[in-house]
């Protein structure tokens, strides 16, 4: 089968183009044939060895991604075959990934898809849809919140805006860094955007919300809006924190904990089963009845994986990068 791979950290350079073996699936898992690699940031940071070293002698990245099964191990249900389906932790505490013609894996990471949900959609799911989905279920859900969500134009924000909305939110709010941004987080149901770089997100929010600050932020960089959670947050928010643009969060004691605020830090790779299955039951129904846009920006061959890698390193693209396989 046609992969990419690497075998060694380092820059996109690493990351090399061949044939390997087509995989056959053990007892327990499927054989998907790849129509859709999604790529994410951990994929760029996770090459790069910078949060963790190679755990394996070649790794085949991505852990997103879409296709269809094309046979399976003993045990999985026949019925399953030529079944559309959607895979989440594909390369994660596993070698080998979605950035391939072949994958197998263990049938319950190949979620079905919906007839009417593209291939390329499938591919945004495993982590940008399951991201948002859990920062709005855990710690009692949003509905009937004020939603803040920082960073409502990046892959996760987009999704995050719409579910919060789904879920029954009161308000949901964005920070973004722009206009085109803004117009992007409106589209997918803020209510308001602030511009975190030029406004004072803190009189803002503070405006917009009556005063009353926000019960929920999913949060995409603590460290770079630690500092801040406890001036835009009402008493006994939850910021569910997914990302952060470097290594230390710093949180004022005093005010954050006079508030009581608490902040849920999560990593959708290592959600439960129960979280997970929690998710899915909540996205299943939204993707069948077509009621999420999913923000892809940008579609290239598997063999400009590199090329991918470096565009959502840079943050060049507004939704997500797939590449077809
Ligand atoms: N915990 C998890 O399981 C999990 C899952 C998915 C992603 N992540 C992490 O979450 C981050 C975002 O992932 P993504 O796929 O959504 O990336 P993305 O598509 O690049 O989106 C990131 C967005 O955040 C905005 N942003 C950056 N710094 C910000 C700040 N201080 N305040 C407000 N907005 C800010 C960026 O826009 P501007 O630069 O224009 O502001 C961009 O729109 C990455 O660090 C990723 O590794 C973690």
């Amino acid at each position: 089968m046609k992969a990419v791979f690497y075998e060694t950290n380092g820059t996109s350079d690493v990351l090399r183009v061949g044939e390997l073996t087509t995989p056959s699936p053990a007892a327990g898992e499927v054989l998907v044939r790849v129509a859709v690699s999604g790529v994410n940031p951990s994929d760029w940071k996770t090459r790069l060895g910078s949060a963790r070293k190679m755990a394996f002698p070649r790794v085949i990245p991505h852990s997103d991604g879409a296709g269809v099964i094309e046979a399976m191990g003993e045990g999985v249900d026949r019925a399953r075959l030529g079944q559309r389906v959607w895979i989440w932790n594909g390369q994660w505490k596993r070698p080998f990934g979605t950035a391939a013609e072949y994958i197998a894996l263990p049938a319950i990471q190949a979620v079905p898809l919906p007839e009417s949900t593209s291939f390329e959609a499938g591919a945004c799911l495993g982590i940008p849809a399951l991201t948002a989905l859990h920062g709005l279920l855990t710690d009692g859900g949003c509905a009937g919140q004020r939603v803040l969500v920082t960073g409502g134009a990046g892959s996760v924000g987009h999704y995050a805006i719409q579910m919060a909305r789904l879920l029954g939110a009161a308000q949901v709010l964005a920070t973004v860094s722009g206009p085109e941004k803004a117009a992007h987080a409106m589209a997918a149901g803020a209510d308001a955007c602030v511009n975190y770089r030029s406004e004072d997100q803190v009189a803002r929010i503070a405006e917009l919300t009556g005063g009353a600050g926000v019960d929920r932020v999913v949060e995409v960089d603590l460290a770079g809006n630690g500092r801040l959670l406890h001036q835009i947050c009402a008493h006994g928010a939850i910021v569910a924190g997914y990302g952060s643009n470097t290594q230390e969060a710093v949180f004022p004691f005093s005010p954050t904990i006079s508030k009581g605020i608490g902040v849920r830090f999560y990593i959708v790779y290592e959600l439960t089963a129960a979280q997970r299955a929690t998710a899915v039951g909540a996205l299943t129904p939204w993707l069948a009845r077509g009621m999420l846009h999913h923000a892809v920006a940008a579609t290239l061959p598997l063999a400009d994986c590199a090329r991918a890698h470096d565009e959502v390193q840079q943050g060049r693209h507004m939704g997500n990068v797939v590449l077809a396989c």
